[in-house]
């Protein structure tokens, strides 16, 4: 596995291995991984002739007062964990690569990016849209991989790549689960025991939604009042968001059609998480 912090190397090496017919596949990540983020590499392995995973923790979508700063970072760790999936390059270029002295163009998709996380994180999916975009042009993937876990974000990145037309097939994995179904992140390890124990509401709101939807339930008021009802039984939750939407609009749903995105995000202390479940949908990300 190269490792790569130069963006000029790393797009010329990407030239290199396109015009030799090669297909490239890109998981984009902030690092500190964990199973989630390595299915996603496990099934860029699968698809592609040369693997990319870029390691780049994006201050443009961090709020003013948000982890920035205290997120994880395990560089060595996380390059040990990716060459035993045999990735063929760690792209990991430093702030100033990224968002060099003048830095002004950003990328905004204006409605979808103020809907769910973006609408209590109002410069998130500028950023996230940005630094997507960047790696995009940089690495010119045949395909890039994102987690379901983040269903808002995948909305969002689908539109980007309608919008401007980047030649890039998105595979979208299903979200990978700890034992008690608490969805895996990297902001996991912000949590004290007790939160710890409290974030498992979120995946058991969905599987209570999820239940009163195969009873028969349609509408998307009443789903959403079984979310809320469910979070509010945990004190040491703090709901953010409840929400039964269109997964490509994020629009609230009156009636559920097929297939409807149910979501959580929720503060435990002072992190916050997130996670959701498609409906009608014959896939499903847990047992
Ligand atoms: P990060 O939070 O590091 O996540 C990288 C990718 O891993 C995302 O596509 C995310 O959805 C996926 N992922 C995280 N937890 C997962 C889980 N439990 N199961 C399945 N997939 C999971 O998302 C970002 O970074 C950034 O916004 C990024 C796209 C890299 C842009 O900076």
């Amino acid at each position: 596995m190269i490792v790569v912090a130069s963006t000029a190397e790393m797009q010329q090496r990407a030239l290199e291995v396109r015009s030799a017919g090669r297909s490239i596949g890109l998981v984009p990540t902030m690092g500190a991984l964990h199973e989630g983020h390595l299915s996603l590499v496990r099934a860029a392995r699968r698809d592609n002739d040369f693997v990319v995973v870029s390691l780049f923790v994006n201050p443009t979508q961090f709020g003013p007062n948000e982890d920035l700063q205290q997120y994880p970072r395990d560089f060595e760790t996380d390059r040990r964990k990716l060459e035993a999936e045999r990735v063929d390059a760690l792209y990991a270029p430093s702030t100033e690569e990224v968002y060099a002295a003048g830095f002004q163009t950003y990328i905004c998709v204006e409605e979808l990016g103020a809907r769910l996380d973006g609408a209590s994180r109002p410069m998130h999916f500028r950023g996230v849209a940005t630094v997507v975009a960047k790696l995009f042009n940089v690495v010119q993937p045949h395909r890039a991989y994102f987690g379901q876990k983040d269903a808002a974000q995948v909305a969002v990145i689908r539109r980007l790549v309608r919008d401007l037309c980047f030649p890039v097939q998105l595979v979208v994995c299903p979200i990978i689960r700890e034992s008690d179904g608490l969805a895996m992140s990297s902001r996991n390890g912000y949590l004290n025991p007790e939160e710890r124990k409290a974030a498992t509401v979120l995946y058991r709101s969905l599987r209570e939604a999820e239940a009163r939807y195969r009873e028969g339930e349609r509408s998307g008021e009443a789903l959403t009042r079984v979310l809320l009802e469910c979070l509010a039984a945990e004190p040491l939750a703090r709901v953010d968001y409840a929400a039964v939407v269109d997964p490509d609009s994020l629009l609230p749903l009156e009636r559920l059609e097929d297939p409807a995105l149910v979501a959580v995000a929720g503060w435990f202390g002072t992190t916050r998480l997130i996670d959701n479940t498609l409906l009608g949908e014959s896939r499903h990300d847990y047992p």
